[in-house]
């Protein structure tokens, strides 16, 4: 096995440095040692992909379907994802401003790159999902964080118009709504509202909308309908359909700034895989009753588990939408939220991701993920009840 060489250490790109490997991977696999851990940590659906999707990638690999793709993605699928754009969100893009990408994840870290320059402050309101703030700080810039735990973990037009005046500079914002890890999403009304303090700022926002389609207690609005000039919206099929694994995702927005994006994708994977394009052509052509079905589950799962908390008498985020719940931990363990999940597991068998993981502000929380069937919910809510009655006693 070879040893980087020693005289090669000063030749690592340094931003990297003070960048750990994903907090909640390591914190899964550390209470993974306990081998009757119920896991609600990952925000991975435990559905599977819908059947007629998966036949759709078969019948490409057998048509040998297997060349590279225009780069921003096949321009029927790049087709589909306008139409279903605008008929679903009344969102109006030309197939021009959209390009394809590895997961959604890739899609941030392509808008991030195609904005951000050294020393550039970017704003984001915590608790997060936590991607966005490492691709900041790897490409130089510098994340100025808003604490959201006094607003009901949302970002309000006042929260905005102080941030944006302490920091005149800022260059983006990003947004994810609806919102891993708390589960809350904005309403037409609050979206509307944060709109208007953006059209007064030059900045970019950065929109993640990958939950939009499992919002329970009403429709979700895209932010991309009230500021299209200044949104690069992102989305995809990983958390709606079932298809994380599968690698695909999307982002559209005005045309000058998509030619950047194009450009870093080309220079980056040049494209998505061909019959990763075909399961998304026909998830994106005939699967809206997929995700019906899928935000249908959710719900159900949601009530369980909500009124579940509401009989233990356990403080928490009411989730209107995703599959995740942000669960205020024990006043004795004060905001040590890492700790009480260590705990948590190691006393009763119970798996969850510490809320600090998400953003300081995360502190004090869990997150557990209802992305799990509901007779492992029901075990995981029973071992959160005897956890609690413990520390009663
Ligand atoms: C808010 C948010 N955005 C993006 C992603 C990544 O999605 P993808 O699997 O499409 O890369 C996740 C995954 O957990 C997420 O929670």
């Amino acid at each position: 096995m070879p040893r980087t060489n020693p005289q090669l250490l000063r030749t690592y790109n340094h931003r990297l440095n003070g960048i750990a490997p994903s907090g909640i991977r390591h914190f899964d696999d550390t209470i993974s040692k306990n081998e009757d851990l119920i896991k609600l940590t990952l925000g991975e659906p435990d559905l599977d992909t819908p059947e007629h999707i998966k036949q759709a990638a078969i019948q490409g690999i057998n048509d040998n379907d297997s060349h590279y793709s225009a780069q921003a993605g096949k321009v029927e699928l790049r087709q589909a994802i306008t139409n279903y754009l605008s008929t679903r969100w009344n969102l109006e893009y030309d197939a021009e401003e959209v390009v394809v990408t590895n997961g959604a994840t890739q899609s941030i870290y392509s808008a991030l790159q195609a904005i951000v320059n050294p020393g550039d402050e970017v704003i984001i309101p915590t608790p997060i999902f936590s991607l966005y703030e490492p691709i900041i700080e790897i490409l130089g810039g510098h994340a100025v964080d808003v604490d959201t735990s006094n607003t009901g973990f949302k970002l309000t037009p006042a929260l905005l118009e102080d941030a944006l005046k302490q920091h005149p500079g800022v260059v983006a914002l990003v947004i994810n709504d609806p919102n891993n890890p708390t589960g809350v999403s904005y309403t037409a009304d609050e979206v509307k509202q944060l709109g208007q303090v953006i059209a007064k700022s030059p900045i970019w926002v950065l929109s993640d909308e990958i939950y939009g389609e499992l919002t329970f207690d009403h429709d979700h609005y895209s932010l991309a309908r009230e500021i299209p000039d200044q949104v690069l919206y992102i989305n995809g099929l990983s958390k709606s359909h079932a298809m994380t694994g599968w690698r695909f995702g999307y982002i559209c927005g005005p045309s000058e700034i998509m030619q950047r994006v194009k450009m870093i994708n080309a220079y980056m994977v040049t494209c998505v895989a061909d019959n990763v394009q075909d399961a998304a052509l026909e998830a994106m052509t005939n699967g809206q009753e997929d995700a019906y079905e899928a935000k249908a589950i959710y719900q159900k799962r949601r009530d369980l588990v909500s009124n579940r908390l509401d009989e233990m008498g356990v403080e928490y985020v009411m989730p209107t939408s995703t599959f995740y719940c942000f669960i205020k931990i024990d006043d004795s363990y004060g905001k040590d939220d890492y700790q009480f999940g260590l705990d948590l597991a190691e006393k009763v068998g119970l798996g969850v991701i510490p809320g600090r993981m998400f953003g300081k502000s995360g502190e004090g929380y869990i997150r557990i993920s209802f992305a799990a069937s509901e007779e492992k919910l029901t075990a995981g809510l029973d071992r959160l009840n005897k956890f609690i009655q413990l520390l009663g006693k």
